[in-house]
């Protein structure tokens, strides 16, 4: 069934929507930027932590960086499922690898090194990109360094994307996780959005869903990048949110004093 809001704005699907195509992402120039300053990190065969709060687009730059990689030259391994431990760890990096998971951790961890450095000799540079890394095992992260240490640590034959909450590099930045940190030569954090970027994002995202027309009116701009601290997952369902309310009170222009309304609703639902 389609959603009342979308027939009453004229849109042609959800503007807000979390389903969308690699290469429909926003890209102002401070994301083009970073995802400039990785596709360079991995021509160097460098190793990556991208850190940044819950919803300022982490997981989309990922997408931006596959989207511009040349897909020859460059064998790109995504795992989000940091929540494992050593062996299903290399297990899923196996699998993913399109190896067969062998039953010990060190034939594991043999497959995958092996199969490493084979992509080495076709000139196929892996990159294993490690989605919400703040939550992997301590002995996992551990292990991590000893996949980046080729041959007496005397090459680079794989280079590691580590992302997650602010707080993963504090735990790199502990002293018993020194062995890794030092391998990762990069290091960047993702900001929360400017005023002026949360409006060409809410722009930009109806522009795609097919509306030129202006929306939301710019002091409910303004609250909705307050209330959502410029971070973009909040300002989705925030600005879906408005969108809604303003067809249910039949208004085509979101007014700040609607989404004030919809953030003291909101209060209410989250305080008993
Ligand atoms: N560059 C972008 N282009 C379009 N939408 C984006 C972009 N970055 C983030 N978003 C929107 O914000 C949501 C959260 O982004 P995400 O990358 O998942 O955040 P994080 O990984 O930092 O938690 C996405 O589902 C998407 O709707
Ligand atoms: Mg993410």
């Amino acid at each position: 069934m389609t959603a009342a809001y979308l027939t009453f704005f004229g849109l042609n699907e959800c503007p807000f929507s979390k389903e969308i195509a690699d290469a429909d992402l926003w890209l102002p120039p401070s994301k083009q930027e970073l995802v400039d300053e990785l596709v360079a990190a991995l021509a160097d065969r460098e190793s990556v932590l991208l850190v940044g709060e819950p919803g300022v687009g982490k997981t989309c730059v990922l997408r931006a960086l596959r989207q511009r990689l040349p897909a020859q030259g460059f064998r790109l391994t995504y795992c989000h499922n940091a929540t494992l431990g050593r062996r299903d760890f290399y297990r899923q990096l196996c699998l993913a690898l399109g190896l067969a998971p062998s039953a010990t951790a060190a034939a594991l961890f043999f497959a995958v090194s092996a199969h490493v450095a084979d992509l080495a000799g076709e000139r196929v540079h892996p990159v294993f990109l490690l989605d919400e890394a703040h939550l992997l095992h301590q002995d996992t992260l551990e292990h991590l360094h000893i996949l980046l240490n080729y041959q007496w640590d005397s090459r680079a034959l794989l280079s590691l994307i580590l992302v997650g909450l602010p707080e993963l590099r504090d735990r790199l930045t502990l002293r018993h996780n020194r062995s890794l940190y030092s391998r990762i030569h990069r290091r960047f954090v993702v900001g929360a959005l400017t005023p002026d970027d949360s409006a060409e994002y809410l722009r930009f995202r109806l522009h795609r869903a097919g509306c030129d027309r202006e929306v939301f009116a710019s002091d409910a701009v303004a609250l909705l990048h307050e209330a959502t601290a410029g971070a973009l997952r909040d300002l989705d369902r925030l600005a879906t949110a408005a969108l809604r309310e303003a067809t249910r009170r039949k208004k085509r222009l979101v007014e700040r004093d609607l989404v004030l309304r919809l953030l003291e609703s909101e209060q209410r639902e989250v305080t008993p």
